[in-house]
């Protein structure tokens, strides 16, 4: 070879590493939006445009178990219906599951033969609604489900080992040109599942992970917390990161809606953040008490907190310790927790810092009708596009 073919060649192999190291920098973020049956509204295409994937919220997981083939699966709209609403290239997806409805994977995850039966019909409904992927919402493999006073975790130990199954069984059925999504919970107490020795296995089979770092403050806590907050996400993430995910596979959920507990009054009054709440749920039989709810932004605000919930959105204020939008009502005795455009984007923070692979929220039509969260998201996520892009 001549100086000038060696030259070439080193020129060559620079342009290749060169385009290389781009491609990797410059990896489109994930901007998931999960689009529920409450609230099936979609925003205008100028909002709704960095959005990359939606995902379609629930289809119930017993329907998966049927022996006789049917190409009968009902959701709230078509998959067809929902494309036509987002830019052309948006990945539409399906949930299976949600807060208590384990009964269909329990069922299925017993026995080699129930795993294939509902991994096959996996594979249908994808084939017949046209959907890009599926994402598993089984809140949750080895119990702390909605019902775990009435069967207790021992009973579900079995599905740990039968989790990583099922989903291998799911890719094997689907292939790889769809994709496969699983919601995992945001608390440490909830990844009964999750661990350092199941995580590598089910990533095998797994496209990406949709970290709920929300709902971090529920009725099983005893003190007020920031349902979402900045500091509690972040520990979330770097749990998931500890047990062998890969950063890039990892994405970061934000609530929609806000969250109002009922406290104790002379401790909050002494100091908001980390006093007590009073019985949220029933500790025999595990039934919501009533002293804790949520509602969405588009919602109509419940009568007998409207008061309240105006003074939330006048004087709350952001902890930049727990990094959390909070406000405690003394008159009321009501601590209110939610995210707000300014805490988001403090909290997106973390996609950089961590490196993860993009962001999602629970849901799209809940922050009607302004959106104003959605815009902020989208404009981190677009932010940091263009600043990767420069690279
Ligand atoms: C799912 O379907 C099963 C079986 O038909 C039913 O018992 C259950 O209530 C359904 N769950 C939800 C969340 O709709």
């Amino acid at each position: 070879m001549n100086i000038l073919g060696r030259q070439a060649l080193v020129l060559w192999a620079f342009w290749t590493l060169a385009m290389l190291l781009v491609s990797a920098t410059t990896a489109q973020l994930r901007n998931i939006m999960y689009f529920c049956g409450q609230h099936p509204t979609v925003p205008d295409s100028l909002l709704n445009s960095p959005v990359t994937h939606v995902i379609m919220a629930f289809m119930n997981s017993s329907i998966f178990n049927r022996e006789d083939p049917s190409s009968d699966w009902p959701l709230f709209m078509t998959v067809k219906e929902t494309r036509a609403q987002f830019v052309p290239g948006t990945k539409i997806m399906v949930a299976i599951g949600g807060w208590g409805d384990t009964a269909g994977f329990s069922f299925a995850a017993a026995t080699d033969e129930g795993r294939r039966r509902w991994a096959r019909n996996v594979a249908a409904m994808l084939r017949d609604t046209g959907a890009d992927g599926v994402d598993i919402d089984w809140e949750y493999p080895g119990g702390n489900g909605e019902d775990y006073k009435q069967v207790p975790n021992e009973h579900k130990a079995w599905e740990i080992g039968a989790y990583p199954l099922l989903v291998a069984e799911i890719r094997m059925a689907i292939g790889h040109d769809k994709l496969i999504s699983v919601a995992v919970p945001g608390l440490p107490r909830d990844m009964l599942p999750f661990t350092a020795e199941t995580l590598p296995t089910i990533m095998e089979s797994v496209d990406f992970l949709n970290v709920m770092t929300y709902e971090m403050m529920n009725r099983r806590d005893t003190i007020t917390k920031h349902h979402a907050g900045k500091v509690a996400s972040r520990e979330s993430l770097n749990n998931y990161i500890k047990n062998g995910v890969r950063p890039g596979d990892l994405n970061l959920g934000f609530a929609f809606y806000t969250k109002f507990y009922r406290t104790e009054h002379y401790t909050c009054l002494q100091s908001p953040i980390g006093c007590s709440t009073l019985l949220m749920e029933d500790p025999k039989t595990g039934v919501d008490m009533g002293r804790t709810g949520a509602f969405a932004w588009v919602d109509e605000v419940p009568a007998e907190i409207q008061v309240s919930f105006s003074k939330a959105l006048r004087e709350g204020q952001y902890d930049e310790v727990g990094g959390g939008y909070y406000y405690w009502d003394a008159d009321q005795d009501l601590w209110w927790s939610h995210e707000t455009p300014a805490s988001i984007e403090d909290k997106f923070g973390l996609v950089r810092e961590l490196g993860l692979g993009g962001v999602f929220a629970w849901e799209l039509g809940a922050d009607g009708p302004e959106y104003s969260r959605l815009a902020v998201l989208n404009a981190a996520v677009g932010g940091s596009r263009g600043k990767k892009d420069e690279l």
